[in-house]
């Protein structure tokens, strides 16, 4: 990482309900716990809910204020000010990361100007930050919209399927397409039973040898994260022997140190 360069970033991508949002709330975990900050989360699923899974509550998110900015600034103030100022008020707090939440997407009309001066203020923020996580939606949409032009480290989430792992590997493809710089693409399949089939593992190995993916990990089918998500409580005051815990920090520290 380079302070003069911003935070280094990291995606999320996968199909819904693979568990992106339950991964980037192991990744704060990871990085707050391995003192890898500080860092910057941003929610950029319209159905917004990484903040529930780190006992977070949220006041207003990113596409209110840009909605606010096309009628609300007031004279005197340049809409970058205006956005700026919101912005910095719109982070949620917590110990050793802080949250931003993008929120529903524009309605019609145009946001071409409102979109390009949230990726401006979004860059310069960046730059106080070690780490950027953007815990995506099923599309890729806000990668763009966020104009992030150099992403460290993209996981792809997968189900332990023979098409949800197709699915990750068609995924990792697409990406090539966007304007976006990669570094590396690792693969996770999520919710794993406890004998992992040869046939899954066969899978894998034919998504890794077809694309630019690199495997990252298994993480098991999880009782502690099941229990967490029924009690409403945040991931991160799961044990960091948890299997599935255990499972991701060695990802982590495998790819990101
Ligand atoms: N390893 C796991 N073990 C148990 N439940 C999991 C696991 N990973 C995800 N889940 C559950 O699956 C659901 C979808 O996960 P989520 O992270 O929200 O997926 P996404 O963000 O990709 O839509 C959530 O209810 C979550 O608690
Ligand atoms: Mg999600």
């Amino acid at each position: 990482m380079n302070s003069s360069h911003g935070a280094e970033i990291i995606a999320m991508a996968g199909k819904g309900g693979t568990g992106k949002t339950t991964l980037t709330a192991l990744l704060i975990k990871y990085l707050v716990e391995s003192g890898m900050t500080p860092v910057l989360a941003v929610d950029a699923d319209a159905n917004a809910n990484l903040n529930e899974l780190l006992g977070l509550k949220v006041d207003v998110t990113l596409g209110e204020i840009r909605d606010r900015m096309k009628t609300e600034t007031p004279q005197g103030m340049t809409k970058n000010e205006f956005m700026e100022f919101h912005i910095n008020q719109a982070i949620i707090e917590a110990t050793g990361f802080d949250l931003l939440v993008m929120g529903q997407p524009e309605g019609p009309g145009c946001y071409c100007m409102a979109n390009s001066i949230l990726a401006q203020v979004m860059e310069k923020l960046a730059r106080n930050y070690r780490y950027l996580l953007v815990d995506n939606e099923a599309g890729m949409e806000h990668l763009s919209r966020l104009n992030l032009r150099k992403i460290h480290t993209l996981f792809v989430v997968s189900d332990p399927s023979a098409r949800g792992v197709l699915t990750a590997a068609r995924i990792a493809d697409l990406t090539k397409s966007l304007q976006v710089d990669v570094k590396q693409k690792v693969l996770v399949v999520n919710r794993v039973p406890e004998d992992i089939p040869e046939a899954l593992d066969n899978h894998v190995k034919d998504a890794v040898a077809k694309t630019d993916l690199n495997f990252g990990g298994y993480l098991p089918a999880s009782q502690e994260i099941f229990q967490k998500e029924m009690a409403q409580e945040s991931l991160l005051d799961l044990p960091q022997e948890t299997p599935a815990v255990r499972n991701a920090f060695e990802i982590f520290r495998k790819f990101l140190g």
